[in-house]
């Protein structure tokens, strides 16, 4: 049997742990065609959420479409993805397509032969930048006016959202919010990571997309519900497991999906080797992902200084202490305080760290921690 907890891809089907209520709650929102701001940090699970619950609104009988805006550098490439995704998920003949793209002004109609013979259609925007936001913003009027004759609703997620400032701009956002305020056959998702970003997009009087929509905060996966998914996998793999483990590795792993999926699969691919799970296992597991990562974090290690290291291995032994503290300084012989604070800065610049809500620094990847407790070893 393979391993069945996936992680760094997009799990679908079976692989997928519980997020019931998140499915749920988003369907209705997707059926009345709302506009929903999707929030949590990175790893959290937004991007799978998002394609199991495109798959079960597809099967309700919407037009769904995906864009990452990861994957578009400039705006005329966001522009042209637009018209073409959001085109194909409403008609799926070639020759109506191919009809459609040509019929756009602002976009150019690429028609590329595959190896099987069959034509697929694409576009690109036709001459400088300054046609990039023309471009958008008659796909999107597009796509509304495509919908109401297909008589079909759409709905549409826009992941990574937080990265639409690097495309510069307030008229963007102005422009862009006109336009979806004009749709009455489009449902909109947009997600990101970048918490900031997200919610001053959202909820500053001054932007753009101020009270454009709900804001979900995504929170871990219920603890029960991942629980009985976990138990459930490792009892088909034959393995015998204590439910008390699994609270374990959900407690190692931060409640982060990322990081519980990495330590099971670790845990199902050593309890193959050990035919048995045993306590001491799973003690071990997040220093056996630490070494796996370890070329990583050894290239993170030398780009912080040796007051940085410091403070890091720190916080590696102590991760609940409150670094501005006095006993956290003298136990560890490192401060003052304001020079912690430039450390604190400085790495979570470079990723090492990040600020969480509540004004406490966590390590960005929690397998980090282990790998410097396991360099003082
Ligand atoms: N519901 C889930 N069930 C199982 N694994 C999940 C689930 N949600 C997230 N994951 C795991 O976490 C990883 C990161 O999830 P992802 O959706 O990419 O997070 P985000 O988009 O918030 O950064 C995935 O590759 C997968 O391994
Ligand atoms: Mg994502």
């Amino acid at each position: 049997m393979e391993n069945p907890f996936k992680y760094g891809v997009i799990v679908r089907g079976p692989y997928f742990a519980d997020r019931q209520n998140e499915v749920a709650e988003l369907t209705g929102e997707m059926q009345s065609l709302s506009r929903v701001f999707l929030v949590s940090p990175r790893r959290f699970g937004k991007t799978c959420l998002i394609y199991n619950l495109l798959d079960a609104l597809h099967e309700k009988g919407l037009a769904t479409a995906y864009l990452d805006l990861n994957a578009y550098p400039d705006l005329r490439s966001f522009a042209a993805a637009f018209a073409q995704v959001t085109s194909k998920a409403l008609e799926s003949d070639t020759k109506k397509l191919l009809k459609i793209f040509a019929g756009l002004k602002k976009l150019r109609p690429k028609v590329s032969l595959g190896l099987d013979g069959s034509i697929s259609g694409g576009l690109e925007v036709a001459a400088e930048e300054k046609q990039a936001l023309p471009a958008l913003l008659e796909g999107m009027s597009h796509a509304e006016a495509l919908a109401n004759k297909k008589k079909k609703n759409l709905v549409l997620v826009i992941d990574e959202f937080s990265d639409l400032p690097k495309y510069d701009g307030q008229i963007l956002e102005k422009a862009m919010r006109s336009e979806i305020q004009q749709h009455s056959h489009v449902g909109y998702i947009f997600s990101g990571s970048e918490e900031s970003v997200m919610l001053s997009m959202a909820r500053d009087k001054k932007r753009a997309f101020y009270k454009m929509g709900r804001i979900m905060d995504l929170g871990p996966i219920d603890r029960v519900s991942y629980t009985g998914f976990i138990l459930e996998w490792f009892e088909k793999g034959r393995f015998k497991i204590e439910k008390e483990w699994i609270e374990k590795l959900l407690e190692l792993g931060m409640d982060v999906p990322h990081n519980i999926q990495r330590l099971c699969h670790a845990l199902w691919d050593l309890a193959r080797e050990n035919t048995h799970i045993s306590d001491s296992l799973v003690q071990e597991l997040p220093f056996v992902i630490a070494r796996q990562d370890s070329p990583h974090f050894e290239l993170l290690w030398h780009t912080a200084s040796t007051q940085q290291q410091n403070l890091l291995i720190a916080l590696a032994r102590d991760p609940e202490a409150k670094p501005f503290s006095g006993g956290f300084q003298l136990t560890h012989g490192i401060g003052p305080s304001s020079s912690i604070k430039a450390s604190l800065d400085s790495l979570a610049k470079k990723n090492i760290l990040m600020r969480t809500k509540e004004g406490a620094y966590r390590f960005h990847d929690v397998f980090m921690q282990y790998w410097i407790l396991s360099l003082q070893e």
